[in-house]
Formats: C-alpha cells, structure tokens, sequence
C-alpha cells in the first residue's frame, strides 16, 4: 500500500496545479475566475479572446495527470490508478485554492492518454462530434466522460473502466450549474464570452 499512497500524493501534487489561473495571471489578465463561467479550465480560459493560453491550459491541466500516471506505474498497477485518482482529486479539489478547482475535462484526457491512447481517440471522436453539432464544450465532455469506460471496458482495461466511473461521476457532479444551464438553454457556446 505504501507505493499506493505514493502514488496518490504524487497525482494529488501534480493535479493541483491549476494552470489556467496561472497562466493567465502571468499573461497580466488578472484571476480567470472573475469571467465567465467562474472556472479555471481552458474553456472559461478561451473566453478571455486568448486562444494560445487556453491551449496551454488544456496541455498543462492534461499532462499533468499524464505525468503522474506514467511516473508511478514504474511502481505497479495500483500505484498509477492511485495516481490517476490522486491527479483528478488534486485538479478538482486544491488545497492552494481552498479546494475549489476545477470540473476535471482537461486532466481526465490526460489521465486517458496515459492508461489508453485508443480510448483517447474514442473520447475525442465523441468530443469533437458533438462540439461540432451543438458548440456546448460541456455536453460534449459529459457525454464523451460517460462513453469512456464503456470503452475501457470493451478495451479488455477493467481497473481503469473503474476508475474513470468514479472519475465521471465527479466530472458530472461538477458539471451541475452547466446541466443546469444546459437544461434551461442558458449554457454559453464555446469561445462566446460572459
Ligand atoms: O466541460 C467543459 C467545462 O470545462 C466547462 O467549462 O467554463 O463552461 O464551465 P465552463
């Protein structure tokens, strides 16, 4: 258990690092969770005009959680599901930002990219399809987080099917005043500012 709970604190580490308020405080744009939605993801990052750091936010947020799985499945197993669980919680609970993070999209592809590239592609397909057809970047992360361990699943990955259960079900919950929004046609379309 021990290289288990290293691994845990190693994602938790790497997963509340919160990029989108970092680098956009470096760029002089002052706290992201004034605008927008209130979040620190890349998608409230876009909403700033800034399409270059809102990619930078979606890289950082993700390869951090890529980090951390691939660090400590030099350990085993566990240790990197550990750490793919630790690197969520990190990214949407930060101890440096009084817990209040972020709603998960950025980091779970991250964390996909490292247990299953193939899956990734299956996210993306999902993803970009309906962002395509409906232009809510919330929707399409919501119906492609719960494609995903459907596909672990069927990938022959049952731990990591498992884990990404817990780590939709935590995407969604986090994604309550966007069901909200989108249920009432409220939901703001993706790079549309306010
Ligand atoms: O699913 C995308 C998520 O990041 C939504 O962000 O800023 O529209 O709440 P936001």
């Amino acid at each position: 258990t021990l290289p288990t709970l290293a691994g845990l604190g190693l994602g938790y580490a790497l997963g509340a690092i919160p990029f989108g308020l970092i680098f956009t405080r470096i760029a002089g744009l002052g706290d992201v969770r004034a605008i927008g939605s209130g979040n620190i993801g890349a998608t409230n990052v876009l909403r700033t005009g800034r399409k270059g750091l809102a990619f930078a936010t979606l890289l950082g947020d993700a390869l951090k959680g890529t980090a951390a799985v691939l660090i400590a499945a030099q350990l085993g197993e566990g240790p990197a599901l550990a750490a793919g669980l630790g690197a969520f919680l990190g990214h949407l609970f930060p101890v440096w930002l009084g817990f209040k993070g972020g709603k998960g999209v950025a980091t779970l592809i991250g964390l996909l990219l490292a247990f299953s590239p193939l899956a990734l592609l299956a996210f993306a397909v999902v993803w970009l399809g309906l962002a395509f057809a409906f232009k809510y970047s919330s929707l399409s992360a919501l119906a492609a987080s719960a494609v995903t361990p459907v596909v672990l699943w069927y990938l022959g990955l049952p731990a990591a099917a498992l884990l990404f259960v817990i780590l939709g079900l935590l995407l969604w919950w986090k994604h309550t005043p966007n069901i909200q929004r989108l249920a009432a046609g409220t939901e703001g379309r993706i790079g549309q500012k306010g």
